[in-house]
């Protein structure tokens, strides 16, 4: 038997379902025949975007709500995707309070329901930029992680592992802690606390210079949202990966001016870049994940390359431009 296939017929509660990861994640579960329940508040979700299916249900609430959570808990989810967060680092240096209750309150609250349902495996959305740091030692390896951090954000990802992992110490809930690596990919539509890809996409593909924060030799770990999927999947499956953290990345960094040329010649874009200071927070000049233990417990190989990621990224955007060019938001 394919082990995806346990997902057939099972409940599966995906939180932010609607959202770049979540969407991906939603339509990859709904075509392995699970019963999906998105629970999303659509802070920064579009409706157009969220996988139409006939066995996708999306419930319209908030993570810090107990009406919502006990509407999508009384369900009894087999397994629970947690990928619901006030997203991302700037948004989070504006907005700290915020990014607390949601990314801190929020996760409490899922865990307290999961544990009190019971739940065969519920897998956090952890992140790579947010648990390592300056002091950590590139490529990054799990139990290299920092306390010395430079945003909420990174502060409140940490955080929401370190409650997993109490549930999982305290209540055997059977938790794993997904650390992400800049995912990019269909899904995500750009604005302004969105990442750097989508919105050089758009940027571009409104013949605007890209804005490099920086001097471009920067590097990060981009990683397509389906590499992603697949990994999020198998550690839902598999007995090792409980109460562990595991990266998902894909092993390799390119150059942010690597990145924003391939979008330029991709979508013929003549305007070339411009420079401006990096932000004070984003002190991380190079990212690199170790994938080495993905590949251990989950067989996790990447399957899509920087390149093939960037071209079918730029594909969805040009189907869904009309979508896009209306929902992007921008404050300049
Ligand atoms: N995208 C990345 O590069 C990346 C990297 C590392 C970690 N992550 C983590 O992965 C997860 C998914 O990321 P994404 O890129 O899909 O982000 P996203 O912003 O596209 O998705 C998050 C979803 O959560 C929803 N949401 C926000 N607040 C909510 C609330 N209070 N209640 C219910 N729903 C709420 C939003 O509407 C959105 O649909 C997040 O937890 C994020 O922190 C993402």
């Amino acid at each position: 038997m394919d082990q995806l296939d346990t997902f057939q017929d099972k409940k599966v509660l995906v939180t932010g379902g609607a959202g770049c990861v979540g969407s991906n994640l939603s339509r990859r579960l709904g075509e392995l025949d699970a019963q999906v329940l998105i629970l999303d508040n659509m802070s920064s979700a579009y409706e157009w975007n969220i996988p139409n299916m006939e066995n996708i249900e999306v419930v319209k609430g908030d993570v810090r709500d107990d009406a919502s959570l006990k509407r999508v808990f009384k369900e009894k989810p087999d397994y629970v995707f947690h990928l619901a967060a006030h997203f991302a680092n700037q948004n989070s240096v504006d907005n700290p309070e915020k990014d607390l209750m949601v990314n801190g309150i929020g996760t409490l609250k899922i865990l307290q329901y999961a544990q009190l349902t019971g739940v065969e495996r519920l897998v956090y959305s952890s992140s790579g930029c947010g648990v390592y740091g300056l002091d950590s030692q590139m490529p990054f390896q799990e139990h290299d992680i920092s306390i010395s951090l430079h945003t909420p954000y990174q502060v409140t990802k940490l955080l929401g592992e370190l409650y997993t992992n109490y549930f999982y110490n305290l209540y055997d809930l059977p938790i794993v802690n997904a650390r992400f690596f800049n995912v990019f990919g269909p899904g995500e539509v750009p604005g302004k606390y969105r990442n750097v890809i989508p919105n050089f996409f758009y940027w571009s593909m409104t013949n605007n210079p890209l804005p490099i924060t920086g001097d471009g030799s920067e590097t990060r770990d981009w990683t397509y949202v389906t590499d992603i999927v697949e990994g999020l999947l198998t550690m839902a499956i598999k007995k090792e990966a409980i109460g562990e953290a595991i990266n998902l990345g894909s092993g390799e960094d390119h150059k942010v001016k690597e990145m924003a040329q391939i979008i330029n010649e991709l979508t013929g874009n003549r305007e070339g870049f411009a420079y401006i200071p990096r932000r004070n927070w984003d002190a991380k000049t190079k990212l690199l994940s170790s994938i080495e233990k993905a590949e251990q417990i989950l067989d996790y190989q990447p399957q899509v390359s920087f390149k093939q990621g960037l071209e079918k990224t730029y594909h969805w955007f040009q189907e869904n431009w009309e979508n896009i060019e209306k929902s992007a938001e921008f404050d300049y």
